[in-house]
Formats: C-alpha cells, sequence, structure tokens
C-alpha cells in the first residue's frame, strides 16, 4: 500500500536545543495524524536527541545526506551507518542542493543510493530539473536522468523502500510553487518510469513526494492532483503552525477520499 508522507527537510536550520523544543511543541499534533508517515530531517547534531523523543512514536527520522562508503578518511562526511546509529530509518539523497551546491553527480548519488538500501535506509531520492531545463523542454530528459542513473542500482524489491521527491530546482525556496497540474505531469512522468523499470503494480506503490515552496496555502490543491502522494518540506517545516497544518491537511484528504 502506498503511503501518504509529509517530510520535513530542514536544511541547516535549527540548534540542538531549537529542534528539542520544536518537537516537543508539536508532538502532540503530529501523532493525531494518524494516516500519514511523518518524517523529520533536522541537522546532524540534533538527530540523536529528536531520536530520543521520537522513539516508540511513528514518526520517522530522516538524514539529509550521506556518503557512499562506510567509513574512511572524509573529513565533515557521515555515514549511513552512523545515521542509523543515531535513530534514522530515512536519508535524502540527491537534494538539488547536494547537486548543483555542491556538484554531486549523479554516478555519486546513485552510489549513496546502493549503499543506503545496502545497509537497511530508505532513501528519499530528489529529483527535478532547474528553470532552463524547464524552458527549453528538457523537463522530462532532465528526470529521466537523474531517475535512470539513482536507480540503475535498485531492484525490483528495493524500489519497495525507497521514496522519489520531485523537486524542481526553481520552486525551491522561491515562493514560487509548482501548479497542481506541473507537479501532477512530472510525478505521472516517474511513475510511468517506475512502471518501465519495474511493473505497474510497483510504481504505484511507490509514494512520489513533490516539493518545492510547499506551505500550508496551497498543500490542500496540490495534494489532490493525481500522482502527488505527499510533501518534502523545507521552509514551512521550520515552522511550527504550518508543519502541523501541512500534516493536518494531507490526513484529512485521506480521511475523506477513503470515506
Ligand atoms: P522549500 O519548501 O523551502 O521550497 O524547500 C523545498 C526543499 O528543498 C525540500 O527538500
Amino acid at each position: 500500500m502506498k503511503q501518504y508522507i509529509v517530510a520535513g527537510n530542514w536544511k541547516m536550520h535549527k540548534d540542538v536545543q531549537e529542534a528539542n523544543l520544536f518537537v516537543l511543541n508539536i508532538l502532540k499534533d503530529l501523532l493525531n495524524q494518524k494516516k500519514i508517515q511523518i518524517i523529520i530531517c533536522p541537522s546532524y547534531t540534533a538527530l540523536f536527541n529528536i531520536h530520543e523523543l521520537l522513539k516508540n512514536t511513528p514518526i520517522g527520522l530522516g538524514g539529509q545526506n550521506m556518503h557512499s562508503q562506510s567509513k574512511g578518511a572524509f573529513t565533515g562526511e557521515i555515514s549511513g551507518e552512523m545515521l542509523m546509529s543515531a535513530g534514522c530509518q530515512y536519508v535524502i539523497l540527491g537534494h538539488s542542493e547536494r547537486r548543483h551546491v555542491f556538484g554531486e553527480a549523479d554516478d555519486f548519488i546513485r552510489d549513496k543510493v546502493k549503499q543506503a538500501l545496502a545497509i537497511g535506509l530508505k532513501p528519499i531520492i530528489c529529483v527535478g530539473e532547474k528553470l532552463d531545463e524547464r524552458q527549453s523542454g528538457q523537463t522530462l530528459e532532465v528526470i529521466r536522468r537523474q531517475c535512470d542513473s539513482a536507480l540503475s542500482v535498485v531492484t525490483e524489491h528495493e524500489i519497495q523502500h525507497c521514496v522519489i521527491a520531485y523537486e524542481p530546482v526553481w520552486a525551491i525556496g522561491t515562493g514560487v510553487v509548482a501548479t497542481p497540474e506541473q507537479a501532477s505531469e512530472a510525478h505521472a512522468m516517474i511513475r510511468k518510469l517506475l512502471a518501465t523499470k519495474y511493473s505497474k503494480s510497483t510504481a504505484d506503490s511507490i509514494s512520489i513526494l513533490y516539493g518545492g515552496s510547499v506551505k500550508s496555502s496551497n498543500a490542500a490543491s496540490l495534494i489532490q492532483a493525481p500522482d502527488i502522494d505527499g510533501f518534502l518540506i523545507g521552509g514551512a517545516s521550520l515552522l511550527e503552525d504550518e508543519f502541523v497544518k501541512i500534516a493536518e491537511i494531507v490526513d484529512e484528504y485521506l480521511k475523506q477520499k477513503e470515506s
């Protein structure tokens, strides 16, 4: 069964104390959203404390990146095993900031996906085109290249443990959200790629999240669009009210859908 997911990517925000306080303040509200999987991806230094707050709850914990190797002379890096020992079940891989600010190539991201799955971490694999790529009609090509590379190491069994996030670079942190139609079109492309590579039933069981300027004011229209199975949220996930409200919107949508 496909899960609906609301995930917060805090990026480089919130120190240990701020992170604790944030989670303590909203934990009760988040636990009321029973139909969805909520995931929090804080900074590395806050992971273990948040794990302590979230353990014995269904709320997931994720890292924002990891290295493709288990250990070694990689100053400043973190391994998937380290994330797991701090309590993570998920890891964001291939985020556009990793790709475009830190120059991570498709091959490196592919190796990370392989490593995450090998050790039992669920990768949230991010794909998405830049503005010039959209404007020159290359959206599908870019998404296909990124998906093909990242999924080249993923079996049909393993894909069940992956989440895909479509995050158009032009919508990230800009306040320019994709329209439900634009997001839906890209998600449908991704679903089709998954169906071709694996099978239709497998493709239908994978959660494809939208990310890029999601707020409580646009979440309701986006979640109703076909093929959108939740959100990967940056800025709005740092605000208690906003994050809770978006989780409530998705949970409510599912309740209505099922009734
Ligand atoms: P914003 O929600 O701030 O646009 O960021 C989206 C994002 O990059 C989530 O990974």
